[in-house]
């Protein structure tokens, strides 16, 4: 539970960074090689809590996984019955990706199969989840019908479900997929919206078959899949820090080199290009996961209009466009992202609790924020708090590089668990 300094800035940020990997094509990238046959090989992984504990519980479930580096392999059970039976619980951590995809990729062992999770996850719903998944025959017992911890029960098979997704969620619709992927008959998913589509690009990959047309996806029953080499682009996510701060803090110029940019993941780029940002893309490739190399630099932003389409895009990026919106010119407007209530925090409440100590206009709604621009951000009276939150950790480092004094924050190793090394990676292009 350290408190940092966080560093200001006084020329702006300049220089290149290759960011971490994706921390959502890293999960993925151990789930599909433990259901494989063969050894998958992944290069830049990224190394962080929540993807420790996604491979934390595949080597509970007998499954060889090596880490060298940014280098993982695992060698793959071939199936999705081949697990070992976990000896104790599986830890996830503060990981809402592992649970929830677990859950459905783990709808069909015949041992029980117990989870828990850290205080915040604890408090995350999974009902989302369980219930589709009850629906098909899984046998969820969770706290109070919808918490960590839980346990999953042997069934008697999973039936295919015909299902139109309540929320736009790619945790939900990935473990739909892996669960359909072991029913006995094909399930039909309406998603409410386009979410990240990484579970199904990479299923391709591993020589899955999923029919998609817009948001319908058919799920045929499939269980043969074959290990690949996977290479993780860096996160967009964590990128977007670094896109907020070059934008922002005046003087900036800075490359991100092959940060991800799969069309469903993109939306903080929409929202940089409806602000007026100034940015470039090179090096682009085109593989499964297409990546580039991103430079921006600094510009005067203006306000924006966000609605609930346009979330899923940029879901976690959300509490750093607010913090872009305190600094842009006019008055921005974010509706349809109740689901930040969920997230690690309820980000709604949280930025906003955190951005008012700094000064800015912020009101939270039930469903987003409304963001007077064109203030000075300035030192808080008492110490910047993560809230455990990682993204909302990271954001107010980035606060702060705009504000005039000095902050702390408490609770910043939270921010392990997605980027590690942010405060090296901050310095590096920090001079
Ligand atoms: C994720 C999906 C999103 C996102 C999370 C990672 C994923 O969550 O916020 O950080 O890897 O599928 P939801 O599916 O709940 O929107």
């Amino acid at each position: 539970m350290s408190t940092v300094d966080l560093p200001n800035s006084n020329s702006g940020l300049h220089g290149a960074l290759t960011v971490p990997g994706d921390k959502s094509i890293s999960h993925r990238s151990i789930m599909l090689g433990a259901i494989s046959h063969g050894t998958t090989t992944v290069d830049h992984f990224l190394l962080s809590d929540d993807c420790l504990h996604t491979i934390g519980a595949f080597r509970e479930l007998g499954v060889k996984i090596d880490v060298d580096g940014d280098h993982v392999s695992i060698e793959g059970k071939g199936g999705f019955r081949n697990f070992d039976k976990p000896k104790k619980p599986l830890d996830m951590g503060n990981s809402g990706t592992s649970t929830r995809l677990l859950l459905g990729l783990l709808a069909n062992q015949p041992f029980d199969i117990a989870m828990f999770g850290d205080a915040s996850l604890s408090k995350r719903p999974i009902k989302r989840v369980s219930d589709p998944l009850t629906q098909m025959g899984a046998k969820v017992a969770a706290t109070n019908g919808n918490f960590l911890p839980l346990t999953l029960h042997p069934n008697d098979g999973l039936n295919g479900i015909d299902y139109k997704l309540p929320v736009a969620s790619a945790q939900v619709k990935s473990a739909l997929i892996w669960a359909g992927l072991q029913a006995e008959t094909p399930s039909h998913l309406t998603e409410k919206l386009i979410t990240r589509n990484h579970t199904e690009k990479m299923l391709e990959q591993f020589g899955g078959h999923l029919e998609q047309d817009g948001l319908n996806i058919t799920v045929t029953p499939q269980s043969d899949f074959t290990a690949q080499h996977v290479t993780v682009p860096g996160d967009i996510s964590s990128a977007a820090f670094f896109l907020i701060a070059g934008a922002c803090v005046p003087g900036s110029e800075i490359t991100l080199n092959k940060v991800g940019l799969n069309d469903t993941r993109d939306g903080i780029l929409k929202a940089l290009d409806q602000m007026g940002a100034q940015y470039t893309i090179n090096n682009r490739t085109n593989d499964s996961e297409p990546m580039g190399d991103i430079t921006i630099c600094y510009q005067q932003l203006n306000a924006l209009t966000l609605g609930a389409a346009d979330v899923p895009a940029l879901v976690d990026e959300i509490p750093l466009l607010a913090l872009a919106a305190t600094q842009a010119k006019g008055q921005t407007v974010i509706t349809g992202a109740e689901e930040l209530r969920v997230k690690e925090t309820d980000r709604i409440a949280t930025v906003t609790e955190e951005l008012t100590k700094m000064g800015a206009d912020i009101t939270a709604t039930p469903d987003g924020f409304i963001i007077n621009g064109g203030t000075k951000l300035h030192a808080a009276n008492t110490p910047l708090q993560s809230h455990g939150d990682h993204r909302i950790g990271m954001m107010m480092a980035v606060a702060n590089l705009m504000a005039d004094g000095d902050n702390q924050l408490a609770d910043a190793d939270a921010i392990a668990v997605s980027y590690p090394q942010f405060f090296d990676d901050l310095k590096s292009l920090n001079k």
